[in-house]
């Protein structure tokens, strides 16, 4: 096939929009998760009417059960119902994976909803300048915490606690937590649970489920006819296995490049196996994304390591060997080994890759860590993330 820059870039494709394939784009409308919508702007309720009280929600569920996309799309409906009606309410969504602390959530609403600069002051101090500003306004502050597991539960706590500031009828913040369910039974469950008023636990897609949600996503990416019925029904039964939605959308997706690439107006069954293949449903491309350079680096050189014949597992020392490699590799001054140790702890926590603590055995004392990556060939981890890198290095 001869290379034609002219039709690589504007000739026909199959895709009618590809940006509605990406992972931060939230569809107008989100079919069989009518209920949890419904539910959770009843859960809301409370902060709309007279003596206002907070409420604390959690929601959880499996990867790609369309708990993001809930929570974002429920509540753009909600600020704009209310809007309409005279209600202020503000909603601040954050992913705990990008913001990691407290702090850096209160420092961020600050300015972004009030526009005042939080330099200098301690988060007490920042908390109380934001509810006095909800007061003076008359507003309720919805805050979304996506990964909140990420989060010390101490922190969350004070938060919850923040709400009852102004005593009574007046609390002003109201919190949705968002998490996978054993990453939140192993973190927040026991000081939370508590204080929630609701649980909302999202289930698993059925294929029914899913024809209907590829059919409508299918609608808005491709042009007509390139995905046909039969097709969305086999991408629908490959992600029932995990009744994951980015599952089969990452499928189609895949497809379609495959389709485009062979210059086909169609996606057939061939070009969804082979698209499944680049497929890894479990693994969150937000979160590797959101990895800074030296965390992206450590995972670079584990997978370096571990994607030689035979090995399963490494050790901190060798990954650190690794790791400095690849510092030197893309031109960044290697840190030392305690801070490299953060990094792996950054990564396990997040679930990208594995530590597991043992005995070193043999009769000697001590416990030595080893290391392993989940879910993902090693080799797909390395291209992964190497493109990431060379993404971010190209910002500088
Ligand atoms: N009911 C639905 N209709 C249309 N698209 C959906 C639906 N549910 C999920 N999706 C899409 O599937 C993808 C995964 O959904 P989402 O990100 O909300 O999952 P999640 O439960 O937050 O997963 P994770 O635990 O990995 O963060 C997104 O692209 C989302 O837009
Ligand atoms: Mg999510």
């Amino acid at each position: 096939m001869n290379f034609d820059v002219s039709k690589s870039l504007f000739g026909p494709g199959v895709f009618r929009d590809e940006r509605t394939l990406s992972p931060e784009y939230v569809p107008e409308s989100l079919p069989r998760r009518e209920d949890e919508m419904a539910r959770l702007a009843r859960d809301l309720r409370p902060i709309l009417q007279e003596g206002s009280f907070p409420v604390q929600i959690a929601v959880l569920g499996g990867p790609g059960f369309g708990k993001t996309a809930t929570v974002k799309r429920t509540m753009e409906e909600i600020t704009r119902e209310a809007s309409e009606r005279g209600y202020s309410i503000l909603f601040g969504y954050y992913n705990c994976h990008t913001t990691r602390s407290k702090t850096a959530i209160l420092r961020h609403l600050l300015g972004s909803k009030f526009n005042i600069s939080a330099r200098g002051f301690s988060d007490e101090e920042v908390l109380e300048m934001m509810m006095k500003r909800l007061e003076k306004t008359n507003s309720h502050l919805v805050l979304a915490l996506d990964e909140s597991y990420m989060l010390d539960s101490n922190d969350v706590l004070s938060l919850v606690h923040a709400a009852e500031f102004f005593g009574p009828g007046k609390a002003r913040i109201s919190l949705i937590l968002i998490s996978r369910p054993t990453e939140w039974s192993h973190t927040l469950k026991d000081k939370l649970s508590e204080y929630l008023h609701d649980q909302i636990d999202v289930k698993g897609y059925t294929k029914e489920d899913l024809v209907e949600i590829l059919t409508y996503r299918a609608e808005l990416a491709f042009k007509p006819g390139v995905v046909s019925p039969d097709i969305t029904d086999m991408v629908a039964e490959i992600a029932s296995q995990t009744m994951n939605a980015r599952h089969g959308i990452e499928i189609l997706h895949s497809a379609g490049r495959i389709a485009d690439l062979e210059g086909k107006s169609e996606i057939t069954a061939e070009m969804i196996r082979e698209g499944k293949a680049n497929v890894y449903p479990e693994l969150r491309t937000t979160a590797l994304e959101q990895l800074n350079l030296y965390e992206k680096l450590a995972a670079l050189g584990i997978s370096r390591r571990l994607k030689h014949k035979g090995v399963t597992s490494t050790t901190i020392k060798e990954g650190y060997h690794y790791f400095k490699i690849a510092c030197e590799e893309h031109g960044q001054k290697p840190q030392n080994e305690i801070a490299y140790r953060e990094y792996i702890d950054q990564l396990n926590k997040i679930g990208i890759i594995e530590k597991i603590v043992k005995p070193i055995g043999k009769g000697k004392p001590g416990r030595r860590a080893r290391l392993t990556i989940f879910d993902i060939p090693a080799t797909v981890l390395e291209e992964k993330i190497t493109k990431l890198i060379e993404k971010e290095l190209e910002k500088h």
